[in-house]
């Protein structure tokens, strides 16, 4: 498959070399407004000058390519990724789908008129880890989820760039891993939220950057979600810290290690574990190039497209809504929950 890369510097750099490794992909061109990013990273794969272009319109002009990987910053996925769309290619983007609701609702518009493939890069699904949670909620080893708590603390300084600049950088631009994880984790999916999101005196982003969530599953379940982008010590690691009960028992994941609670009755602990990993084969984006491939090939709908994705970015922009009002927020509005009812 010819695949057009836009935005290479740097996350993009990922990208560069996952297309650069696949047997299933041939890079034809390389976009990004900055240069020396440009040069970089054509540099690093080892490709020819012919492949850089400053615009997806003047490398659509020059090549001839079946799908985009959109590696921007969040508020020019839009652009991108429908101009992409309209010009008959398939397209995978990096989270999060957009910067705003309205944005991720035209994308959805456009993949629903030009009947192609949009993906959304979910890579924090394909790890031992997250896939061995999935696999054990799946196959019933806790019974029904009834309560999740997911703790999400670290201190990132990316030393400027859009990050720092958004009005709210932890829920949307990495929240989405976690809510997508959550939906992934325990197969459900969120119908409301309510929370509060703050900046600590001492962090150097303009936006709140902690928060504290609470959804409303579609089954009754609540997830109390606590994470801070400007936290001062004890980290988790990128996953975050997860509990999620269940009428049989309840899964601990931390410090890289899943524990198995097996409690068949109220509150006596059956027998604990620590559970073994399994493999999700392919890893992270790895993963997502190759779904995305077998299954534009096949004609079916690739993992984690447009229409499940929205339900994820869904619920961090309803839990921006309800941060900044105060009130319960419901995750999909009616127009969009018909938009995606039949797929
Ligand atoms: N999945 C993950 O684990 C993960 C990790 C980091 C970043 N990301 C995501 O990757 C995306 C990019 O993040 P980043 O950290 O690489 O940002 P960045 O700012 O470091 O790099 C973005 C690149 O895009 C280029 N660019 C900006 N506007 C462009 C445009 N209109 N056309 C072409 N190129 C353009 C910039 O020049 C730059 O080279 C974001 O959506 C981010 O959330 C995902």
């Amino acid at each position: 498959m010819r695949f057009i890369q836009v935005g290479v510097g740097g996350f993009g750099q990922r990208w560069v070399s996952c297309l650069k490794e696949s047997r299933d992909a041939q890079v034809v061109a390389m976009v990004d407004v900055n240069e020396k990013s440009l040069e970089a990273a054509r540099e690093s794969a080892g490709y020819d000058k012919s492949v850089c272009f400053k615009s997806l319109k003047d490398a659509l002009k020059a090549v001839k390519a079946d799908a985009v990987v959109c590696v921007t910053p969040p508020k020019h996925h839009r652009k991108v990724v429908v101009a992409a769309m309209k010009a008959g290619m398939d397209v995978i983007s990096e989270k999060p789908m957009a910067a705003s609701f309205i944005d991720c609702k035209a994308m959805l518009r456009a993949a629903e008129q030009t009947g192609r493939s949009y993906v959304v890069s979910q890579n924090y699904r394909y790890q031992p880890e997250t896939w061995t949670m999935a696999d054990l909620v799946r196959r019933g080893t806790i019974g029904e989820i009834g309560q999740v708590n997911v703790d999400f603390i670290m201190g990132v300084d990316f030393g400027g760039g859009f990050r720092h600049a958004m009005e709210y950088p932890l829920l949307v631009d990495m929240s989405i891993h976690h809510f997508d994880l959550i939906r992934f984790i325990t197969g459900l999916d969120a119908v409301s939220v309510t929370g509060v999101a703050w900046n600590p005196p001492w962090s150097n982003y303009k936006g709140k950057c902690s928060s504290s969530i609470v959804f409303e599953m579609n089954n009754g379940a609540h997830v109390v979600y606590t994470a801070s982008w400007c936290a001062k010590g004890q980290f988790t690691n990128w996953n975050g810290d997860w509990h999620v009960e269940g009428s049989k028992g309840t899964l601990v994941y931390r410090n890289n290690v899943i524990t198995h609670y097996d409690v068949p009755e109220v509150y006596k602990v059956k027998k604990t574990r620590e559970v073994k990993m399994k493999s999700p084969g392919k890893m992270s984006q790895e993963f997502v190039l190759n779904d995305f491939v077998k299954s534009v090939k096949a004609g079916k709908r690739p993992r984690t497209d447009v229409y499940d994705n929205v339900r994820s970015i869904g619920m961090v922009f309803a839990a921006v809504q309800a941060v900044k009002t105060g009130k319960r927020v419901r995750v999909l509005d009616a127009e969009t929950e018909r938009m995606i009812r039949n797929k």
